[in-house]
């Protein structure tokens, strides 16, 4: 009894706000980003597959689903309003505890240490998992830039086999799709174990991996040149193509097969645009000043995409009809379509920075979230040795950078995609109860930023994400049991790890 009682104790122990930014303070970490960079961070985490990809299908649908036609200006809305109270929620917080680990940090503040561990463990889904998504679209984008050089590279480059630029579940749906034989595409094994590596996908997380060894402040400044470019690309995009709109190709706007399911599929769907803005928040530790500069920098990105998305989706829909969008590659499609196929071959080199940034904060993300976490004890402290030159968590890096490449050997894009939706949208619901949590536990606490309206609109955000996370639950049968089992192994290494380091680590400070 006595046992119970005491695992039930130690379960929901939580750190105490002052316990927090006192471990903070004594971060190693260098303090060397300002309000610029932090929004750098957020557009870098948020454009990159969703609008220069995902928005295809979010407009004409697939054999699953309806789209939202050209009512996707109303489904992008409804992402960002899905965005917002999060992100007000993320903000208060943030301002409030200014330690990495985001979400996880929050959670041991209001929920206690297992329900910290979880999520920690579920954020990884949303970074490390989506990182898989966004690594194999890359090389999809980077196969496609280089044919544009085919009269200057050899062959062996021009035509990598297909083995070495996709996983072997995307070859097996290929396969299936056009009716090849299997083992004339892809090397085997003993005969048995098909052999298939993303090389392009694998080279540029090894150099985003080493980019971040070498430092916050290095990367994010190439991150800012890269998201410089995609912004110009995006830019000019809706300065050129609004040239081109035909208003009325903006008739019917509502889709007219229904258009409820075809808009609530499209916001669905859109939401994978909008992921990225919480990754400011784990580089709470290394901003100058963060609780002025962390809610500035969450709303600012939220607000900038929203506007640019919504430009880009009325002037794609106004030049292309919709039932000739591409689905794949439809802003640059867009560009052939009004015969500009100089900037179509453009929007290629934005869309691959776009990516590259959206890997690269995703990447710094996960290792601050870990960092967290086993300065917590969960996980072997030694993960977290700082690299004596350039004052970064490189094994942490290391191991994030090596978790993405192994699981993209065995990780279907579309079930990486939807774990990613699946871990952002946990995090949302953990993050608002957390406000509602923190104003009846702590509410003397100096808050430089509220969010407006509570309990009510931390409690409109929890709903909206629960109904989203059923909804897609009920939906996506495969993905949801990898969720579940998701949740499973992170129970285990708790259970079997996690809690006794933990325990041992109390011992010894006592
Ligand atoms: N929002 C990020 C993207 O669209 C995940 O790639």
């Amino acid at each position: 009894m006595e046992f119970l009682k005491n695992i039930s104790q130690n379960i929901f122990k939580k750190r105490s706000i002052d316990d927090l930014i006192l471990t903070s303070k004594k971060s190693e970490l260098k303090k060397t980003l300002s309000v610029f960079d932090l929004i750098v961070i957020g557009i870098g985490a948020v454009v990159g597959t969703g609008i220069f990809a995902i928005v295809g299908v979010a407009i004409t649908g697939n054999s699953e689903s309806v789209g939202a036609g050209h009512a996707i200006v109303i489904s992008m809305v409804l992402a960002a309003v899905a965005c917002i109270v999060p992100a007000l929620c993320y903000s208060e917080i943030a301002s409030m505890i200014p330690v990495a680990g985001s979400a996880y940090t929050y959670t041991y503040a209001t929920m206690g240490e297992f329900m910290a561990w979880m999520v920690g463990w579920i954020l990884m889904l949303e970074y490390a998992i989506g990182n898989i998504t966004v690594a194999s679209a890359w090389s999809g984008y980077f196969m496609q830039f280089l044919k544009g050089f085919k009269n200057c590279l050899p062959d062996f480059i021009l035509n990598i086999p297909i083995w070495l630029r996709y996983d072997y579940r995307a070859i097996y749906s290929m396969c299936d799709k056009y009716g090849w034989d299997i083992h004339d595409k892809i090397p085997f094994l003993f005969d048995k174990i098909p052999v298939a590596v993303n090389m392009p996908a694998v080279i540029i997380v090894l150099i985003l991996t080493l980019l971040l060894i070498k430092g916050v402040k290095e990367s994010t400044r190439v991150a800012s040149i890269m998201v410089g470019v995609n912004m110009f690309m995006i830019l000019s995009f809706i300065i050129i193509g609004s040239h081109y709109v035909k208003p009325e190709n903006w008739h019917p706007f509502l889709p007219p097969v229904e258009p409820v399911t075809g808009i609530l599929m499209g916001t669905f769907t859109i939401f994978f645009a909008y992921i990225g803005f919480d990754a400011i928040s784990t580089a709470a530790e290394e901003t100058e000043k963060p609780q002025r500069d962390l809610p500035i920098a969450i709303l600012g990105t939220l607000i900038i995409c929203t506007i640019l998305y919504v430009a880009v989706a009325l002037v794609l829909t106004g030049i292309v009809p919709i039932n000739q969008i591409d689905a794949l590659a439809p802003i640059a499609h867009a560009m052939k379509f009004v015969g500009k196929d100089w900037f179509a071959g453009l929007i290629s080199v934005g869309a691959l920075c776009a990516l590259t940034t959206v890997l690269l904060v995703y990447q710094l993300g996960t290792t601050r979230i870990l960092y967290a976490i086993s300065r917590d004890r969960f996980l072997p402290r030694s993960w977290r040795m700082i690299h004596r030159k350039f004052k970064t968590p490189h094994v942490m890096t290391w191991i994030s950078g090596i978790v993405v490449i192994v699981c993209g050997l065995f990780m279907d894009l579309k079930i990486s995609a939807d774990l990613c939706n699946y871990g952002t949208f946990t995090s949302f619901v953990i993050i608002c109860l957390a406000v509602l949590i923190l104003r009846k536990t702590n509410p003397d606490t100096h808050r430089p930023f509220k969010v407006p309206f509570s309990p009510i609109l931390p409690i409109i955000g929890i709903l909206i994400c629960l109904v989203l996370i059923f909804f897609s639950l009920n939906t996506l049968k495969t993905s949801s049991n990898y969720f579940i089992s998701w949740l499973v192994v992170g129970f285990l290494i708790y259970a079997l790890y996690g809690y006794r380091q933990k325990r041992i680590g109390e011992q010894k400070r006592n």
